[in-house]
């Protein structure tokens, strides 16, 4: 029996031995297709390769994919834990040939590995091609010796892949096992394919056509070929079980479910565990390429993800947050072949502990409301769509959550209705789903990159060079010159500007030649080393070919250094206070100050920053070098670099190390980093950080200037405290008391104020005549009052109404500006025969004022007209007269 660690590396040595390049995973976040979400098959990551506009050194590869297929054109999130083979995250075994090899080898490998290799049995294997291939039809007669029987042609978008609705596709041929008569289902093709009996585990596409746009494909300009198998699926038939969550590795995830829940899986139960199984590699393997649960595109599908296993850790009685616990079992499985997970452990753990936490206190109160509200439903009715919106949208139960919590008693839910209350949310989410990476579509750049190579750059070592211009562009065109007063895009050989980068801005500055002056106003860089240059002619012509003096702004350059290199001990000095967790989610490093975003799951408070701020201040002042390697990337991450998760680095790197050596010998900080530094710490001068705030859920942002822009920040401080000091006539180091006396005073003052504008109103005979009257044995306290706030009048009536005892009050307060409010109050004895609602309403209008509000004891409206004062309460008076 093989384990999923040894049937991975089995595949990869074969088709290594076989001439194929091992290329390892690539993020679960694609950096190369806007229009994708996630990583949902191997050949993502050569989708270009394919189409022949990125060329790599090699034309055959094997890899073990990182897959995760929930949301999008491929979505399996509804079936997982209820099937026997769907996941949402999974890893896909391929080996790719790009205008190699086609049909006949790649027949021939898959072959040869399955009998060979896998040692199966040709008599329990069959495979599906596309109806009209005849050319892989008569392949697999030669090369297997099957019979026509075991060839089975199918003519729908089974056997014709696509990566999404545009990119690289062709027609495919499926590798399936039968499982054996013990179990249900037919083979395909046929009416009840879809029983677990004949299991799909291979599929070989023969790529031959690009899908530009819906309706209009292309061919290829070589054949080429893209293969996926499920490792899950292979699992299962190399270790005789029937689903992938028999295999090793599930059945160790399922046993910690177990031990962290309590209780082992029953019948009845076992779905859930499945779920929790599932769920937890995809939200872990997310969030280690830098996904975050939150409320938009991705974020919201990892929300998705995370809120349906803990619903289900709910269902088998765990009331604590408990998927965190899970996170040490599967970086143990699965951690070797996959780094980044041990790597990222703290960051997940914390992540999901949060996620439940947050959850956990609405789950239960959602939960109510849909048993509530499904009660009198019967097996094969809906809940209402509003209602399960509701619990969408303030609950924060996403609609496959509530689907899967009505699952077993067969209800379902109106998802037309849901779906229109949703169009709303959905139009801003898709709005914000702007795409991810660089635009595949810029090809302009792959034929500029083939033609003039990467730009070199010479910005470490120097901030002046001189270059060639090797391509001129206006208007996204390109052209032989830019003329004075034009501006343009310009590509030199090698340039000292560095291009805007890893949060880092790109470099200003000049560009000259005899006769020619141009300024540099940013630097981008296409396609990972293309460095494009804005340039703004001012004086002469630029023209390709020629020789240029390029020069950057030296002051500028200067500070963005310090605050880079502030940045790096920033991120070091955080995770010494605040701990592990905390990972990079963002920069942004400018001349006037830096920025950094950060996992983190709460405020910081004013000793933590301080304490931060210490660290790497002493750090700076050491004024240690700055030290940059270049190393292999493997080397630089086992030498304990910190890299930036789902960041795409080059074979190799530079890392990046500042600061005195700590007890395990390392520098204080190690980064792979591509951007410019200081020299020494000590020309950050100072690191300050003025200001820290949230960015989304469990992200953190700090602001912190340096050098000059900190002594100039804090000097601003100083005066505008002297000038506070000054006003307050005291000491600097006593105006936090003196203020807070102050604002005390105030309070004081302003209650004092409001009690004397009371006793002031209701005291002696008020302007509104006669205090007290008696109307048909009714005692009516009616009067205007002045100087009383609005909001005080009903305190004033509720006092009125004390003091009479039995009656009713009616006061009309008139504001400086001549607006009116009025308020009736009538004792408890009275209600049953006065309103005071109708009341008030029979002098609101008095006032100017419509309609009035209240209860049957006491009521208020208001109006503009303060000079029909009178008249509303002789209104009154007359109503309470009857
Ligand atoms: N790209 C093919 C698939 O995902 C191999 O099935």
């Amino acid at each position: 029996m093989s384990g999923v660690n040894e049937i991975r590396s089995t595949f990869l040595d074969y088709f290594a031995r076989a001439g194929h390049e091992v290329v390892p995973s690539s993020s679960l976040v694609p950096r190369n297709d806007p229009t994708l979400m996630f990583t949902n098959a191997g050949m993502v990551q050569f989708k270009n390769v394919f189409t022949g506009v990125e060329k790599r050194a090699y034309d055959r590869a094997a890899t073990a994919q990182k897959c995760v297929r929930a949301g999008g054109k491929h979505n399996d999130l509804d079936n997982v834990g209820y099937t026997a083979r769907h996941h949402t995250f999974f890893e896909m075994l391929g080996n790719f040939s790009f205008g190699d090899y086609f049909k006949p080898q790649a027949i021939e490998l898959a072959w040869t590995l399955i009998t060979k290799e896998f040692g199966l049995s040709k008599d329990r294997l069959l495979v599906t091609v596309y109806a009209d291939d005849d050319e892989a039809a008569g392949l697999w007669r030669k090369i297997a010796g099957f019979s026509d029987d075991r060839i089975i042609r199918i003519g729908t978008s089974d056997n014709f892949w696509q990566m999404g609705d545009t990119g690289p596709c062709g027609p495919c041929s499926e590798i399936f096992i039968d499982q054996g008569p013990g179990l249900q289902g037919g083979p395909p093709g046929s009416p009840d394919e879809d029983g677990d009996r004949f299991l799909e585990f291979w599929n070989l596409v023969f790529m031959q056509y690009e899908q530009v746009e819906p309706g209009n494909r292309l061919a290829l300009p070589r054949p080429s070929i893209d293969t996926g198998m499920g490792l899950e699926r292979m699992a299962a038939i190399l270790q005789g079980v029937t689903s992938n969550y028999d295999t090793d590795l599930f059945r160790a995830l399922i046993d910690a479910v177990s031990h962290a829940v309590g209780r082992p899986p029953e019948p009845a139960t076992r779905a859930s565990y499945r779920v929790i199984a599932d769920h937890l590699r995809a939200s872990s393997f997310l969030v280690a390429d830098g996904v975050l649960p939150g409320n938009e595109g991705r974020g919201y599908v990892l929300r998705r993800i995370m809120r349906r296993a803990m619903r289900h850790l709910e269902l088998l009685g765990s009331r604590e947050p408990v998927m965190f616990r899970l996170v040490p079992t599967l970086v143990r499985e699965m951690g070797q072949a996959y780094p980044e997970l041990g790597r990222a452990e703290g960051l997940i753990a914390e992540t999901l502990r949060l996620e439940e936490t947050r959850f956990r206190r609405t789950l239960e109160r959602g939960l109510a409301i849909l048993d509530a509200e499904t009660r009198d439903l019967a097996q094969g009715q809906n809940l209402s769509g509003e209602t399960a919106f509701t619990l969408y949208d303030t609950y924060g139960f996403p609609l496959d959550l509530t689907q899967d919590a009505l699952k077993a008693r067969g209800i379902g839910v109106d998802t037309e209705a849901f779906g229109a209350a949703m169009e709303r949310q959905r139009k801003a989410a898709r709005a914000a789903w702007t795409g991810s990476g660089e635009a595949a579509t810029e090809t302009v750049w792959y034929g500029l990159k083939e033609r003039t190579g990467a730009t070199e750059f010479l910005g470490y070592e120097t901030e002046s060079a001189e270059g060639i211009v090797t391509a001129l562009l206006r208007d996204g065109a390109e052209v032989e010159a830019i003329e004075a007063g034009q501006t343009g895009l310009v590509l030199v050989n090698q340039t000292p500007f560095y291009a805007e980068s890893g949060g880092q801005v790109g470099d200003t500055g000049t560009l000259a030649a005899s006769g020619l002056k141009a300024r540099v106003t940013a630097t981008e860089k296409k396609l990972g080393d293309l460095f494009v240059h804005h340039v703004t002619v001012d004086e002469g012509r630029l023209a390709v070919n020629q020789a240029v003096e390029l020069a950057v702004t030296g002051e500028r350059r200067a500070a963005i250094r310090a605050n880079h290199s502030a940045t790096h001990l920033l991120h070091e000095a955080l995770r010494q206070v605040l701990g592990d967790h905390v990972a990079q989610k963002g920069s942004l490093v400018s001349a006037e100050r830096l920025r950094f975003d950060f996992s983190h799951p709460k405020p910081l408070d004013e000793a933590e920053i301080r304490a931060v701020e210490d660290i790497a201040n002493a750090v700076l002042l050491q004024n240690t070098p700055v030290v940059t390697k270049l190393m292999a990337q493997d080397e630089a991450v086992a030498s304990g670099a910190r890299a930036l998760f789902g960041e795409k680095y080059g074979d190799e790197v530079r890392v990046v190390s500042m600061g005195p050596p700590g007890e395990n010998g390392k520098a204080f900080s190690v980064e792979l980093c591509g951007g410019t530094h200081a020299a020494r710490t000590g020309e950050i001068g100072q690191v300050s950080v003025v200001a820290e705030s949230a960015v989304g859920a469990g992200v953190r942002r700090i602001e912190a200037l340096t050098a000059g822009a900190a002594r100039r920040y804090r000097a601003e401080e100083a005066k505008t405290l002297a000038q506070i000091a000054g006003l307050l006539k005291s000491a600097t180091a006593d105006v936090p008391d003196r203020l807070a006396a102050l604002i005390e005073d105030r309070r004081r003052l302003e209650r004092e104020l409001t009690d004397a504008r009371k006793k002031l109103a209701m005291g002696g005979a008020g302007s509104g005549g006669d205090e007290i009257a008696e109307l048909g044995g009714v005692k009516l306290l009616a009067r205007v009052v002045e100087g009383v706030e609005m909001r005080d009048l009903k305190s004033l009536a509720d006092e009125g109404k004390n003091r009479i005892g039995s009656g009713i009050v009616a006061l009309v307060g008139v504001a400086p500006d001549g607006k009116a409010g009025l308020v009736v109050g009538v004792t408890a004895d009275l209600t049953d025969r006065f309103d005071a609602v109708a009341l008030v309403r029979a002098g609101a209008g008095h006032l100017g004022g419509k309609g009035g509000g209240g209860r049957r004891d006491m009521a208020q409206a208001g109006g503009p007209e303060g000079a029909g004062a009178q008249a509303a309460l002789d209104a009154i008076r007359a109503t309470v007269a009857g």
